[in-house]
């Protein structure tokens, strides 16, 4: 156990209030962009608690092929998308490691000239994302650890965990022992 439901809901909740000042009164809203698939909790907890004008996207991004823990360089596999251009446009995803992921997430949505864009995310890992790929939300630092719940996965389990846990039977990133 590393982040109990409890603490997530409190904490999810908090940035659901912070989000919701900076866009308040905002005659445009938000369009979220959500990565799939392990933001789909934290995206289905935040959007409940902003009470604001609000459209969602969905991007499809792999990074994690099978039974590891090593990141192989991220691939945008699906978009679903309404327009971007000109929204105000908020990138959602579960956990910030490499930075792969969101970098590529971002060129796709700058590219499509929205007028603001900021990035959300539950989860960031300790000194490992690159300076070029900007967060303004961060729900949680943890260390270095591969973590599953609340949406994560490893090898497309786990998910449906309430709660954040770490895998401990992942041994030097090749999977379990
Ligand atoms: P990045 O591209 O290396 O920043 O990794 C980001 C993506 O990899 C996230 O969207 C997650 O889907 C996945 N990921 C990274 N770390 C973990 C982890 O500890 N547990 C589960 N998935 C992870
Ligand atoms: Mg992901």
């Amino acid at each position: 156990m590393l982040i109990t439901a409890e603490a997530l809901r409190k904490r999810v909740e908090s940035m659901a209030t912070e989000i919701a000042g900076a866009y308040e009164g905002d005659p445009d809203g938000i369009t979220l962009v959500t990565v799939l698939a392990g933001a789909i909790i934290f995206v289905s907890d935040l959007i409940r608690r902003l009470p604001i004008k609000l459209r969602i996207g969905l991007i499809g991004v792999s990074s994690y092929a099978g039974a590891t823990t090593v990141s192989r360089g991220a691939r945008i596999e699906s978009i679903i998308l309404p327009d971007l251009r000109n929204r105000n446009v908020l990138i959602v995803d579960d956990i910030l490691d490499t930075g792969g992921t969101l970098r590529l997430v971002q060129a796709h949505v700058r590219s499509a000239g929205p007028s603001s864009m900021r990035t959300a995310v539950l989860l960031r890992k300790a000194g490992k994302a690159p300076a070029d790929v900007e967060v303004d939300y961060v729900g949680f630092d943890i260390e270095d650890v591969f973590v599953v719940g609340y949406g994560l996965d490893y090898d497309g389990l786990h998910r449906n965990l309430p709660h954040i846990a770490v895998l401990e039977s992942v041994h030097n990133g090749i999977g379990p022992v």
